[in-house]
Parts: structure tokens; sequence; C-alpha cells
């Protein structure tokens, strides 16, 4: 339908938008509207006005159609009448060029909800299709980049809310931009079951890390809530808004905010453009001061669980395609600066150099020998640049990241210790400063017991296996935030392609996403609500 209103003339477009009923308007009053919309202007409220509401909105929809010669168009699903009546009068305001696009966007919108209603495909490759789909959304041209707070960032979350939104959910986004849908339990108890992952990317990313743990517990919801099944408690899907610390180099963003560990010291944070984390916030139109009140009550919840791609290669090793974590690995990173004394490369002799790369190369080498050797423990360092270098200039200055995890504490700290001990040494013999910023620190964290045996048993129930594979991530996950508030477990799915992730080539199969959503569905049907 997109692409046969992209081929069509603009006289096709207004035809197409001029078949819209006007927003409560006489049609509603007449009951000429299909059942569809009376249900959604209904659950907006539109169907409850006030007399004053009432002659507001026809007033402001005669003007619109004054204005534009088409009648007013908007997805009302998930809004309420106050939102709707604020659209209206904003929309007003544009060119009318704008607005054509606009009113035919909503009309996709629009679309979609019903196709969602529709189509009852396998969960799997409605998966893959979603996955597909987000990965449309790229700061990049080339590949998929999607940052905290870029445009693409924007229109990740609102496809996503969109999509909470036709699987039944009541749908928010909250002050760092989590995309939060509950679908609420029988009975209106408050226990809170919580789920997600994020939707923010690394640089030339795969399309499942964190999405497809957004992307299955959506599809699953819609299967249940289509079929009339409903829950004892709460299930809340989170679409966590930053994970990965790409742009501001704070990762966990969405997952501190929720777990009340948000610390605002990060907002004055900058990017690559010195934009403060606040000023990007504000700019996407989220209150920075409201960060503390979209921490969750740990009194209300009943646990956190999380799917994800295992990213690894070790469920793919065991022809497995699901698994269960028994811990993640704790992490520290920092960011080191050196400075050493600028140059001219042709004059200055060798020995009197005080070559900042030369000192980040040795720093670079000893975090790979200290970091080798000691299972569970992996040292990387992922940035490493020579700021406003030049072929012919002795680098003044060098700036590097340094990863270090292991799936116990000790080992990772002493790890460091080491390293910035060493850090000193190349310094003192090179006559360069090297500073270090610690920028996370996040200790191993075993997953409950109880949630480990239960993810065993849905994949048991599901693929016939006895003893699925446990196995620890060396990854981060934000279920190892959500473990400071309440009980923590993850389902891993098997990644292809030698298991390879934050790459391009990271991916699973349909069958595999498949299987996920049935644990997944297995899971939240056998979540006892006491425990
Ligand atoms: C998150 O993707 C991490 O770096 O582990
Ligand atoms: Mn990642
Ligand atoms: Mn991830």
């Amino acid at each position: 339908m997109c692409a046969a209103v992209e081929r069509a003339t603009i006289d096709e477009r207004l035809l197409l938008i001029r078949a819209h009923p006007e927003l409560a308007g006489r049609a509603a009053i007449r009951g000429e509207l299909t059942p569809e919309s009376t249900r959604e202007q209904q659950g907006a409220g539109l169907a409850a006005c006030t007399p004053e509401e009432f002659a507001r909105l026809q007033r402001l929809n005669t003007a619109y159609t004054q204005k534009f010669g088409f009648p007013f168009v908007i997805a009302v699903k998930g809004l309420n009448r106050l939102a709707v009546i604020t659209a209206l009068e904003h929309r007003l305001e544009n060119a009318l060029e704008h607005e054509r696009a606009v009113a035919l966007r909503e009309i996709g919108r629009i679309a979609g909800f019903r196709l969602a209603d529709l189509v009852d495909e396998p969960p799997g490759s409605r998966i893959m299709a979603m996955a597909e789909h987000l990965a449309r959304f790229s700061d990049r041209p080339d590949g998929l980049s999607c940052a905290y707070l870029t445009p693409a960032h924007r229109a990740t979350a609102a496809l996503i809310r969109d999509w909470m939104l036709g699987a039944g959910l009541d749908v928010e986004i909250d002050a760092v931009g989590n995309v939060i849908g509950r679908w609420h339990g029988a009975a209106g108890n408050a226990a809170t079951l919580l789920t997600g992952s994020h939707y923010d990317t690394v640089v030339d990313a795969g399309k499942f890390d964190g999405r497809l743990g957004i992307l299955v517990p959506i599809s699953v919801v819609a299967r249940l809530s289509r079929a009339g099944a409903q829950l004892p408690y709460t299930l809340a899907i989170v679409a966590f808004a930053e994970e990965e610390g790409v742009r501001f180099k704070s990762t966990f963003l969405g997952s501190r905010a929720l777990a009340g560990r948000f610390d605002s010291a990060m907002l004055d944070s900058v990017d690559a453009d010195g934009l403060t984390m606040r000023e990007a916030m504000v700019a996407a139109g989220l209150d920075p001061g409201a960060i503390p009140a979209a921490a969750l009550d740990p009194r209300t919840l009943l646990g956190f669980v999380e799917v994800h791609i295992e990213q690894g290669p070790v469920l793919l090793n065991a022809s497995a395609p699901l698994g269960v974590a028994t811990s993640i690995a704790g992490s520290v990173r920092c960011l080191a600066a050196v400075t050493g004394l600028a140059g001219h490369a042709g004059t200055v002799p060798m020995p009197v150099r005080r070559d900042a790369a030369a000192a980040a190369a040795e720093l670079v080498l000893a975090v790979e020998k200290r970091c080798s050797g000691t299972p569970g423990l992996v040292g990387t360092v992922g940035l490493l640049q020579v700021p406003g270098g030049a072929m012919n200039v002795i680098p003044g200055r060098c700036e590097l990241s340094v990863d270090i995890r292991a799936d116990n504490d000790a080992a990772r700290d002493a790890a460091l210790a080491d390293l910035l001990a060493e850090s000193e040494r190349i310094a003192s013999r090179r006559t360069v400063e090297i500073q270090w910023r610690r920028v996370l620190d996040v200790r191993c964290v075993p997953c409950a017991p109880r949630m480990q045996q239960r993810w065993a048993e849905s994949i048991r129930r599901v693929t016939g296996v006895i003893e699925p594979p446990r196995l620890p991530s060396g990854a981060g996950h934000d279920a190892m935030v959500m473990a400071q508030i309440t009980e923590m477990g993850m389902l891993f799915v098997r990644c292809g392609n030698g298991g390879i992730s934050h790459h391009p080539s990271e991916t699973i199969s349909a069958a595999d996403a498949d299987l996920a959503a049935r644990a997944f569905e297995d899971f939240l049907l056998n979540f006892p609500v006491s425990p």
C-alpha cells in the first residue's frame, strides 16, 4: 500500500485522504464509522467529549478542512482526547505540503494497526520481518547504526511504540526514552513481571542485539491477546533507550533510570559534537528533570527476564537453539588519554620524542598480554584515536578505551590494577602523561537460580531437550542493572555465522526466533504470581 501511495499523483493521494471521515464528526454521531474506528475513537475518549470539547473539536475541524481541503486524519490508538485535540491544534499550523505528508503517514499507521489485527503469521517470521524493518532507521546510510536520541533512534522508538499499541499494550515513553508497554493482568493485579532489552545499537551493528528481546515479547503478547488470553500479573515490555554507550560513552542509561540508578552527573557528558546529554534529551522532547520519577518501585516487581542473542558460538557448536544464562560477566570500562608533545615528523630525533600514540600502542599490547591466558578474563581496546592528527605531525595526544571483563570480579579488578601500574611505567619511561577515567564499573551478576530453572523447564517443554545448555554471558546486558532491584534471568538464542555479533553479519534463523517466542510464551504462562 505504501508503495502504491508513493507512486500516486497528488490528486490521487488527496482522494485517499478525503476518503477518511471527519474525526469525532457527523459520521461518528450518525454511527457511520467502521467498527474499528468506532472502537478506537471510543478508546481515545472522543465519544465522551464534554459539550465544550465537542464544540472546540468542531471549530478546529472546520478550520482545518477550510485550510487544507481534506479532513484531519490521526491514528488515535493509544492517544487520549486531549492529545488528539492538541495534535489537531498543532497541525493546523503546518504548511499544506507538510500536512499532506503527515496525513498520509497517519493513514499508513492506521493501516499498520488494522493489518496487525488480521495477520496471524508464525512469530518467528514476523520477528525477522520486524527486525529488518527497524534496521531501516540508521544514523548512517550504509548498515545499521542507531545511537541514543538521533533521528533514527527516535523513529525506531516510534515504530516500537506503534507495534506495542497494535499488540494491545498501554504504552508510555519515559524521561530517558524507554518505550514501556504494559499488558495489565486479570483482576487489575499491580504485581509486574518485567521483560525487554535495548533498541540502540553499536556502530555498523547487527539487527538482533537487543532488539530480539523487544520483538519476541511484543509478538507473543500480540498472539496471546488476540487469542483472548490473560495473565494473572501485569507484564511490562521495556524497549530500553540506551545500553551500548556509543554516543555519550555512558552505558545502560535506560535500565539505570528504571532501576533508580541514574547518576545525574551523566547529563553533562558530551557527544562528539559537544552537545550535552541534557541538551540532546530536551531537543528530543524528553524531560531530564523527570528521570528520578521514572524509577520503578521494586515492591511491585515479580522479576526481570531478558531474551537476547547469545553473541557467541557456544549454542551453535552445541547444536542447541536455546540456552539458559547462568551469570553476566562484570565489566570495567575506562577512557585513557595520553598527552605527549606534538612536533615535526621530519625534524625531531627519535630519542627525544614524546609520542602519545607510541605510548598508547604499548598500552594496547599491555591490555592484550595481561588479559590473555586467564580463563574468563578478556580485555579490549575498541577506541583508539589521535585527535586532529596529521601524517607529518608527531602525535601529541592519543585517546583510547579499555574494556575489561571477567566472570569473577577479583580477576577483573586484579587485571585493572596491573594495567594501571603498567600505564605509570610506560608514562614515566616515555615522559608522557596518561590519565584514566572510569566510565563503567559493573560487578559480575549471577542469574537467579529459580529463574534459570524456569527457563530450563520452558526450553524443555518447547524443544524436548531435557538438559538445555547453561552458559555464562560475556556480554553486558540491561538485565545486570535490573538485577539490582529484582530477581533476574535470561534466555539465550543461538546466533548463526559462527556466533558473530556487534557486526553486520550477526544473524539468527526464523526457526530459532520461533522457538524463542514459544519458550517465552511458555515461560509467561507458567510464571507464578507468588514466589
Ligand atoms: C554490550 O553489548 C556489551 O558491550 O556487552
Ligand atoms: Mn551490544
Ligand atoms: Mn545487547
